[in-house]
């Protein structure tokens, strides 16, 4: 049996374990760039990140250059960053604006619809040459759909559509936009990378993981509990107290106790999504219902959507949605992470922190102090997750045994719509299994149709 035969695939994701070839061998990994994120939907960004004709940002997408622009007649359109001459990168700074697109080698140069605008020392050309030149746009990317917003692509021309992939996430989306007074979201500032020795499965695993907060983070959770009370930051730098708070509150609640973890529900849906309940107490943290500056939010909100559909869009309390398999993002925090692998055993990480529009600017602030106490590479969280990556990466690749056990909950899960499948508590693996049955479908070539989600890993 092949080492990548459908029949040997099969047999490495069993219903309550998993063969950790599949976060170690370099040639599960290649066909996981051609058969998963070779024809996924990938979150690429947000329409915000090129608002003007002529924006654009670079982005990978299965490990391949792609540039995201917007051109002159203001369609969003995904290239694939490669001269059609000989086939340098078009493109090499990380956004900006631009009239054209030039290529640094020979000077080519492409409108930003793609056309090719001109080339060089143009009569060196016969004149039976013109043809074939005015076929060397840049090529585009093969699907490209926008949800709400956000900027999603595929490099499969054929698969279900981005609305049929995103299934019950697309609910995600919606908390995250509708949270908005005026309605849209942007992203603000710039990006934050981050890189581990890892998998890239490992981040997706770990953002609905509602076991490993406690030990994971347990030495920043001790000094949370140790440190001043929010509110009482006395002696801090003038503005520093809602930094402060928020990173007390963040890293105290990582420490709630089992029952709080048990109840706060785990989801999966079709094609490997799935989303974690919230674990906070709304009225300190997310909400913020004794806050001033919410009071205001929530009376902006209420003015826009009706009392009815503002309480509606606030009672929404998810914490991490993941978008199988590069992108994970909340709605409370305003976080959006992007998963790029680089080999089997080293990915990088992209934060975007948005703005809701039309919100009081002091939530803005508690987004960016939040990205600071959980997704800064200097803080207290990543650091923990990334530490303990790079030690199941090694661990993983060590000797002892073939498996990993992800059957925490199996057999107890339970169905609750037609797409979705409950953790029976909120630390239940499902969530894994999930993943794992959506990786079977697209590494042995049965994601193109619909798929139901689970089938490899649970027996409700
Ligand atoms: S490779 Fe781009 S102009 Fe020659
Ligand atoms: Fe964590």
């Amino acid at each position: 049996m092949s080492k990548l035969s459908p029949e040997h695939l099969r047999s490495l994701i069993q219903p309550d374990r998993v063969h950790r070839d599949v976060y170690t061998d370099p040639a599960l990994f290649e066909l996981e760039m051609q058969q998963l994120f070779g024809k996924a939907w990938l979150v690429l960004g947000h329409d915000s990140q090129v608002k003007q004709p002529g924006d654009y940002f670079l982005t990978e997408m299965a490990r391949q250059p792609v540039i995201v622009a917007r051109d002159q007649a203001g369609t969003v359109r995904v290239f694939h960053n490669r001269c059609t001459h000989r086939g340098a990168m078009v493109c090499h700074e990380p956004r900006g604006n631009v009239r054209q697109f030039t290529c640094a080698y020979h000077g080519w140069t492409f409108e930003t619809s793609g056309e090719l605008k001109w080339v060089p020392l143009r009569s060196g050309y016969e004149p039976q040459a013109d043809q074939r030149l005015a076929s060397l746009a840049l090529p585009q990317v093969a699907r490209v759909a926008l949800y709400r917003g956000f900027i999603f692509a595929s490099l499969a021309a054929q698969g279900p559509s981005l609305q049929d992939s995103l299934g019950h996430m697309l609910s995600s989306f919606d908390d995250m936009v509708d949270r908005a007074p005026d309605g849209e979201v942007e992203v603000a500032g710039g990006v934050f990378k981050h890189a581990y020795h890892g998998n890239w499965k490992l981040v997706l695993e770990n953002h609905l993981d509602g076991v490993h907060p406690n030990y994971v983070h347990a030495s920043s959770v001790q000094a949370a509990r140790e440190g001043p009370d929010p509110g009482m930051n006395a002696g801090g730098a003038a503005g520093s107290e809602p930094y402060h708070d928020i990173a007390i509150r963040q890293m105290r609640q990582n420490g709630a106790p089992d029952p709080v973890w048990e109840s706060i529900g785990v989801w999966t849906t079709t094609h490997g999504h799935g989303y974690l309940g919230d674990y906070h107490d709304d009225s300190r943290l997310v909400s913020g219902l004794d806050n001033p500056v919410h009071a205001e939010y929530h009376r902006l909100l209420t003015q826009r959507l009706g009392q009815e559909k503002a309480r509606k869009v606030l009672a929404v309390t998810r914490w991490n949605s993941v978008i199988y398999p590069n992108c994970s993002f909340m709605g409370q925090f305003r976080q959006l992470r992007i998963v790029h692998p680089l080999a089997v055993d080293r990915s990088v990480v992209y934060t975007y922190s948005f703005r809701l529009k039309g919100a009081p600017e002091q939530m803005f602030r508690d987004t960016v102090a939040f990205s600071n106490v959980v997704n800064g590479t200097a803080s207290w969280v990543l650091t923990d997750d990334l530490e303990v990556y790079e030690r199941a990466q090694r661990g993983l690749a060590g000797g002892g045994t073939e498996w990993i056990y992800v059957g925490r909950g199996l057999g107890r899960d339970v169905p609750d719509s037609e797409q979705r499948l409950r953790g029976a508590t909120g630390t239940s693996e499902v969530f894994i299994r999930n993943q794992f049955a959506a990786w079977l479908e697209y590494m042995t070539g049965e994601s193109a149709g619909e798929s139901t989600g689970n089938k490899a890993g649970d027996n409700a």
